[in-house]
């Protein structure tokens, strides 16, 4: 068990009441260890992307880590960490021009997507300091220079070789330093494909540097990495074997957000009603896809629901006078939404009492960040921060 959950486990104990619910709980320490553990296994700079979990309170606590940089990719999320002195990175395709005047302005690096981005970029020359900028690579690259590079899902992401070519020319053109280039294949795509690209990459820096005529100084090999990247069976010894081949010029980021974030965070709700319709168990929630999305699995085509653990609560029933239940117990949230199914308890005999607490766990990336705005004015969840 971790540290985190004991932590969470005696709070409740000691006072349930102490919970407004439904609330996210972020463990600091679950982050700390998160993030270390990823960076030694890889041995370079870790990028966190921001889109994972952008709770202010976490990130004030947490922000001593990031000293890599933070990745975002909106205005939104740049104005979260704008007046810190961190390093910023900002990419997006569909990027405006106040954006990239916000990002100039916070000396955040421009992760360029496009063509026309670099057009709305020399609108700024001579105008404001601009940083050196990095080019977002469309993962196609990687099989123009390895044909057998394996395949991943195509995206809208980044530039292919042709367009890159034009975007180095114009650089130099219009004197702008291109510091290196920035390429990120989806997110659970590092155990399958790290090791292919880092050949294919070797190719691209020589020709870039090519290109450019001079030197470059980073990349960023994105990430893809999942919850756990420490419990795959990836050798990661050999994958830092072979990063030893990348000039010693060049600096070499990767970038996670579910890794750092995932295993760190809760989310707990609490039992409102239990009820039974025909065979069909139900246990109603004070929170449901509205403040956690992601747990409705909507967008899985074969929906596996989580299991929480229960804190039981003596508030308001005694274990006596718990229902029983039998088989599958359902998990449902506050809104009218017929998919508003959060949870399952599988095997259940006694159902759980009013009060109780449900806690679902590895709920610290994108659950709260990739939830619907305002459905039914519904409340938002709280979000306590642990150690
Ligand atoms: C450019 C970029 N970097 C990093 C991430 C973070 O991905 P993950 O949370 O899977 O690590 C994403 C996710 O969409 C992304 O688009």
């Amino acid at each position: 068990m971790t540290h985190s959950l004991d932590n969470i486990k005696l709070m409740w104990r000691e006072e349930p009441r102490n919970f407004q619910t439904p609330c996210y709980l972020y463990s600091v320490s679950g982050v700390e260890k998160n993030f270390l553990t990823l960076k030694n296994l890889l041995g370079t700079n870790l990028v966190y992307s921001l889109k994972a979990n952008h709770c202010v309170d976490l990130l004030v606590r947490c922000g001593h880590l990031f000293t890599d940089g933070i990745e975002v990719a909106s205005v939104g999320e740049l104005n979260l960490i704008a007046g810190g002195d961190g390093v910023k990175f900002i990419n997006n395709p569909s990027m405006d021009k106040q954006t990239m005047r916000a990002a100039i302005g916070s000396k955040a690096t421009i992760i360029i997507d496009n063509e026309q981005q670099l057009d709305m970029l020399g609108e700024f020359i001579g105008k404001r300091p601009l940083n050196p900028v990095l080019f977002r690579l469309n993962s196609c690259v990687l099989k123009t220079f390895m044909p057998e590079h394996e395949s991943v899902r195509s995206d809208h992401f980044g530039m292919d070789w042709e367009t890159a070519k034009r975007c180095l020319k114009w650089a130099n053109d219009n004197n702008i330093e291109v510091q290196g280039f920035h390429l990120f294949k989806g997110s659970n795509t590092f155990v399958k494909t790290a090791m292919s690209s880092v050949t294919a990459v070797l190719k691209i820096i020589y020709e870039f540097e090519k290109s450019l005529g001079y030197p470059i100084k980073m990349i960023n090999l994105g990430g893809g990495f999942d919850n756990q990247p420490e419990l795959s069976d990836f050798d990661f010894d050999a994958y830092r074997n072979l990063l030893q081949e990348i000039p010693e010029h060049i600096e070499i980021s990767h970038e996670a957000g579910r890794a750092i974030m995932a295993s760190a965070g809760y989310f707990l709700t609490r039992v409102r009603s239990v009820k039974q319709i025909e065979d069909q168990s139900y246990i109603i929630a004070d929170g449901g896809m509205k403040q956690n999305f992601l747990l409705a699995k909507t967008e899985n085509s074969f929906r596996r629901y989580e299991e929480p653990m229960i804190l039981t609560s003596n508030d308001y029933e005694s274990d006596n006078d718990k229902e029983t239940g039998t088989g599958k117990a359902y998990i449902v949230g506050t809104s009218c939404n017929r998919d508003d199914v959060i949870g399952a308890i599988n095997n259940i005999s006694v159902m759980p009492a009013v009060g109780d607490g449900l806690l679902f766990s590895h709920c610290g990336a994108y659950n709260e960040s990739y939830t619907l705005g305002d459905f039914l004015s519904l409340p938002k969840a709280q979000a306590y921060i642990v150690e």
